[in-house]
């Protein structure tokens, strides 16, 4: 049989990575913590129409997608919203409101695989749910903001729209709900050309298609000019009018909690997922041109699954994207370890004192490597250097008559006689 190598799209990830992967997920569970979101875990396995409802074409075509055995047709959760969405439609539907839900999980698209795009990836996922006030979208932004940093991320910059203007000015055109999924599906891959042609050939007025090609063009870091200028380009159109206006609040509130947030105010952004009804954003940082996270307000999808009318807000951080993001920047992670400490018997007579020794320090929470290797003390020490233990503890009959054995500092080159009772104190002080 040929060697075996993970399918595409999958990946291993080896010790230094796994570490990275775990370390961002601790940091999202800490904002989570801060900002009052309590963990859920939900099925990988989930029903295909659920995740296929509202994702978009982008998303629906790229779904693991089978049956299982009892002929269901099954899918493999592209993302979490539709999940959480469905817990608010069925059991979590009396829970007081505000609620907050935070998950983190492996997601599976069959998307084509490139630096940054793979087929299993991982996400940090906020939805606060029961909320349309311009307060609950700016924390979605702040709390963003706060994982970003506290990781270690820099430049990170925030593109920010609202899929009320353009879905305001496609149906006042008189455009049907699918014609305009089309077109945003468009605006989303920059497209414009082709979404302004749908528009077009979907009946829409000149006005119409010359309001939409000012929206494009309409993007800078000046909040307050990008918001006067969309103002004016859309002064026609109630809706998208309330949909910049909203906009506007969301920002305001946003730079008054948070100075020094870099964000690109974008009138043309729009975004695959189609259960988009309010603010969407996306990070991104200069070194990569794929976003770190996504998000944006879904006002009406938990109602379509059958729940109450349920306002909604929340935001997806892609885990392998900001590990990539850190690679990139050459951040220094902050993993602080507790140094490693290895045992080994001088022979094969000691092996049972010397695993007994291990089990108090462990229980001492001092994390102890066996050498199981059988080797002599020489090469054993070799080895340890080689993988930077930093104390090496030896057991030899001499030192156990007086119940004692020898702790070699591998950095200092030092060792000295010291008590097995003192052992985990002294370990302590020097792991400290
Ligand atoms: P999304 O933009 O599809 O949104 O995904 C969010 C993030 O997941 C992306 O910004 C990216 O970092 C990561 N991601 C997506 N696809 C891949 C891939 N193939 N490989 C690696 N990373 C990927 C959502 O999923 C929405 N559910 C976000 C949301 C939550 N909106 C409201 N609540």
């Amino acid at each position: 049989m040929s060697a075996f190598k993970p399918v595409r799209g999958m990946r291993d990830f080896l010790p230094e990575e796994a570490k990275i992967m775990r370390y961002i997920e601790s940091q999202a569970r800490k904002t989570a913590k801060l900002y009052g979101y309590k963990e859920i875990i939900t099925p990988v396995v989930e029903p295909y129409e659920l995740v296929t409802a509202k994702v978009g074409e982008e998303v629906r075509l790229r779904m693991y997608a089978f049956e299982d055995l009892s002929g269901r047709k099954v899918a493999l959760r592209p993302e979490f919203t539709a999940s959480v969405a469905r817990l608010m439609a069925t059991t979590l539907r009396n829970e007081p409101k505000p609620l907050r839900l935070f998950c983190v999980g492996s997601l599976y698209r069959y998307d084509e695989p490139q630096k940054g795009r793979f087929r299993e990836f991982w996400q940090s996922n906020f939805e606060l749910m029961g909320s349309d006030k311009p307060e609950a979208d700016a924390e979605i932004l702040l709390l963003t903001n706060y994982l970003m940093k506290s990781i270690g991320l820099k430049n990170y910059k925030f593109k920010v729209g609202h899929v009320g203007v353009l879905r305001g000015i496609l149906s006042q055109e008189g455009l049907a709900e699918d014609t305009q999924n089309q077109a945003m599906q468009r605006m989303d891959k920059k497209l414009y050309e082709e979404a302004i042609k749908i528009v077009r050939e979907a009946g829409a007025s000149e006005k119409g298609i010359q309001t939409l090609q000012k929206l494009v063009n309409l993007r800078g870091e000046d909040a307050a000019k990008v918001l006067e200028d969309l103002m004016k380009a859309v002064g026609d159109y109630a809706e998208a009018v309330e949909a910049v206006k909203n906009l506007g609040e969301i920002l305001s509130i946003v730079a008054g909690a948070s100075e020094g947030l870099n964000i690109t105010v974008d009138a043309g952004f729009a975004r695959g997922l189609e259960y988009y009804t309010g603010m969407i954003f996306e990070v991104y940082v200069p070194e990569l041109d794929i976003a770190l996270a996504g998000g944006g307000r879904y006002n009406r999808l938990v109602e379509l699954f059958g729940g109450e009318p349920t306002p909604a807000v929340g935001v997806a951080h892609g885990i392998d994207r900001m590990m990539l993001a850190l690679q990139e920047q050459k951040a220094e992670v902050n993993l602080r370890e507790a140094p490693l400490v290895m045992i080994i018997p001088v022979n094969e007579r000691l092996y049972t004192e010397a695993l007994r020794i291990a089990e108090i320090l462990r229980t001492k929470n001092i994390p102890v490597e066996f050498e199981v290797m059988g080797r002599k003390v020489s090469k054993a020490l070799e080895d340890a250097d080689r993988r930077g233990v930093d104390h090496v503890i030896i057991v030899g009959e001499k030192e156990l008559r007086e119940k004692a054995v020898v702790l070699r500092d591998m950095r200092k080159k030092e060792q000295a006689i010291v008590k097995i009772s003192e052992l985990p104190a002294t370990l302590k002080l020097q792991v400290s």
